[in-house]
């Protein structure tokens, strides 16, 4: 059988020349890295629930009208999605004070924000991903006016429905990070939400203990990544009952 033809690999997937033209298979690799691939680990089964975690959260958003890549999963570690033009930006959703804006502001982890905050980060390894101003983004043409309007109403229309969803299962939806792409239908561009929605992404603390079910586990050793990210798809429902697949024949005792 041919080789696929590998079109980019970063540092938790592959994307993967698909099937049609405009289209990408997105590979969910067990690697996970922090501070900037300073710490890396292979957590094995990390790829397949974040693969599953994933389509899960965009298919619900594609159910409201948020437009996403996500096409459909093909198996435990490959989805079909749309290709994108992706704009170089991290664009983060906080709710609640943790992580980098905590040490920045000298605000305690845990502090309710007085309302979302959309920051923009500009994706380069070598630089560490700094912080910008939506001046920088304007300046260098990394995105119009327009689309800056674009993604943070998009980034919000996320943020309602991930903390929803998270809260109906006990869990806090703390902060998140999205990627967005540009997309060409005919003479027209729309921006949608490209990447990955998962526990790799976001953070997400149990309601009443507090506990972190995402990849701050990883990052502050914290304990096993693999158990809090099954911990959050058992919670949604995602996980096979008894072990032979959730609507599999039912043991009679
Ligand atoms: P931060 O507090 O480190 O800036 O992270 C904010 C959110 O963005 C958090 O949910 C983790 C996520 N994130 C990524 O997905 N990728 C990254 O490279 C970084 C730094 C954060």
């Amino acid at each position: 059988m041919a080789r696929r033809k590998k079109i980019y690999e970063g540092k938790a997937k592959i994307l993967y020349e698909g099937p049609e033209p405009g289209t990408l298979v997105q590979y969910f690799k067990d690697d996970a890295t922090a501070f900037n691939a300073e710490k890396r680990a292979v957590i094995e089964g990390k790829g397949v629930l974040n693969n599953r975690l994933s389509e899960y959260f965009m298919t619900g958003l594609n159910g409201i009208g948020v437009p996403t890549h996500f096409i459909r999963r093909l198996n435990m570690r490959e989805q079909l999605v749309r290709a994108v033009e992706i704009i170089p930006l991290e664009v983060v959703v906080r709710n609640i004070a943790a992580g980098s804006i905590a040490k920045r502001l000298g605000i305690d982890e845990g502090t309710p924000l007085p309302r979302p905050i959309v920051e923009f980060y500009y994706k380069d390894d070598a630089l560490g991903d700094p912080i910008v101003a939506e001046e920088h983004i304007l300046a260098f043409g990394w995105a119009s006016h327009q689309d800056l309007d674009d993604m943070v109403a998009l980034a919000l229309r996320v943020n309602d429905f991930l903390s929803g969803v998270m809260m109906a299962v006990n869990i806090k939806l703390v902060d998140f990070k999205i990627e967005i792409g540009r997309v060409y239908d005919g003479d027209y561009q729309r921006l949608i939400l490209a990447d990955e929605i998962s526990p790799d992404s976001c953070r997400l603390w149990d309601v009443q203990t507090g506990r972190k079910l995402d990849k701050d586990v990883f990052r502050r050793d914290l304990g096993d990544l693999a158990d809090a990210y099954t911990e959050v798809a058992s919670r949604l429902g995602l996980m096979p009952k008894n072990g032979h697949g959730a609507h599999g024949p039912k043991l009679v005792n």
